[in-house]
């Protein structure tokens, strides 16, 4: 167990990576760029060499149509491996932790409290509940499996805080070396929390947006599996199982509106990329899904395009908010995430922190279930985007809760003038009578 001292971002420079073609599964044709749409053999490269766009992977959905079938995938064992056709890896791996298969709760005392109209009913995609957490463990789990494959023996992360620590857990059960870097000024809990696997956690003073740029040349350098970097291709693609198990649990149907968290917008875009696929292989009839997002107000890039109209995503240099882990000034995947919205009739919301603390405490107390920042802004966008009328009477609503309130404990306080709120009181003595006497009837 290590705690290194922080090191600075600029202490580098950034540089390309090389890929290396491996052998590819019956269910993959390879990867492509999602820029120019050039070609590319598999392997652990995220950059197309042409324009520089990011790669993502292209299926042979044959396969996937004819194997993968609502009969067969109801006799799979639960988890993200059930829909092993739509993922890109070859074989359920043989080491790793019990991933998704998360409930799906429908959620009417917490409809009321956000004013849905009559007849709109909201589900709450629980991801709380994966082994670290939060829905990091999905996109962990396959860029692990895909590192396992492309012969990788060190795990890394660049991390806003909950995927370091399903870094280091996914590797400790796969047997891996884990290095992740996270913003020097971490919340404790989640340091703690990496460092409890056994991963070297590297503090760095700087931005998400540093340490990205870091790891970019440290993987280069030291041949590392970066998830999000140099396996971003293979790691975006774990975000699809939240959108193929939402898709299952509503009897293989499709929502109205899609409500959910924005950090690099990689699970955003590839929730709807989700959803295409099932139309493309027949489990779902194709819908138009309205897409929210969410991002808090002190680091909302692409809110802000939104509510601008402007295609052009600009940086947030030093982002100021309590909502840590979508605390991304520059995302990757901003230019998609707000095109699904626009193209979608959807929005992306900024969430201020005082209204994320309220819903952090809503959820909790009108459907029992603690919710990290990131749920607080999802759930408050929920609320938004109904007085903005993108969710309409009677829409049937999924809103992503992609991380557990234990990690961020305080955050639920946040703009409360009485912070004994919640129940808290002055200690009484042990006796029934000063009991009854603070508590009547
Ligand atoms: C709890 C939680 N929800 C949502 C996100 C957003 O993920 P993405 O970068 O895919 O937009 C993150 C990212 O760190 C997160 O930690
Ligand atoms: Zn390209």
């Amino acid at each position: 167990m290590t705690l290194e001292t922080p090191i600075r971002s600029d202490d580098v420079t950034a540089s390309a990576l090389t890929s290396t073609p491996t052998q590819t599964p019956s269910h993959v044709r390879g990867l492509r760029c999602r820029a120019c749409g050039r070609p590319e053999d598999l392997g652990p490269s995220f950059v197309c060499v042409a324009c520089f766009g990011p790669l993502e992977v292209v299926y042979d959905h044959d396969v996937a149509r004819e194997r993968l079938t609502r009969e067969a995938i109801a006799a799979r064992p639960v988890g993200i491996w059930r829909y092993l056709e739509l993922l890109p890896v070859a074989a359920v791996p043989e080491r790793g932790l019990a991933v998704g298969s998360t409930a799906l709760v429908r959620a009417d005392r917490l409809a009321r409290d956000l004013g849905l109209g009559t007849g709109t009913m909201l589900h709450l995609k629980d991801d709380t509940r994966n082994p670290t957490l939060s829905f990091k463990d999905r996109v962990v789990a396959v860029a692990t499996a895909r590192a396992v494959e492309f012969g990788f023996d060190t795990l890394a992360c660049a991390s806003t805080g909950n995927l370091a620590g399903a870094t280091a857990a996914a590797a400790a059960a796969a047997g891996l070396r884990a290095f992740v870097f996270v913003p020097a000024d971490l919340e404790p809990a989640k340091v703690e929390h990496a460092l409890s696997y056994g991963a070297t956690v590297v503090r760095v003073d700087g931005t998400y947006d540093d340490i990205n740029r870091l790891s970019l040349e440290i993987a280069d350098e030291e041949g590392w599996a970066f998830v999000n970097v140099n396996l971003r291709p293979f790691y975006a693609e774990g975000s699809k199982t939240i959108a193929f198990e939402i898709a299952e649990q509503l009897g293989w149907r499709l929502p109205d509106v899609l409500v959910g968290p924005i950090a690099s917008g990689s699970m955003f875009t590839k929730i709807a990329k989700g959803f295409d696929e099932l139309a493309k292989i027949g489990l779902v009839e194709r819908k138009d899904v309205r897409f929210v997002g969410g991002q808090p107000a002190g680091c909302a890039p692409v809110a802000t395009a939104f509510a601008e109209g402007v295609d052009e995503i600009r940086p947030v240099r030093s982002p100021d908010t309590i909502v840590r882990s979508l605390a991304i000034g520059s995302p990757a995947d901003g230019g998609y995430a707000l095109e699904l919205a626009r193209r979608t009739g959807g929005s992306i919301e900024s969430i201020p922190d005082t209204a994320t603390a309220t819903a952090i405490r809503r959820t909790a107390t009108s459907e029992g279930i603690f919710v990290e920042t990131a749920g607080g802004v999802t759930v408050s966008a929920v609320e938004a985007a109904r007085e903005r009328g993108v969710i309409r009477d009677g829409d049937e609503v999924v809103a992503i809760l992609s991380g557990n309130g234990v990690k961020t404990p305080d955050a639920r306080r946040f703009g409360l003038v009485d912070s004994t709120d919640g129940g808290f009181a002055d200690p009484i003595a042990a006796t029934y009578t000063a009991f009854s006497s603070r508590y009547p009837g």
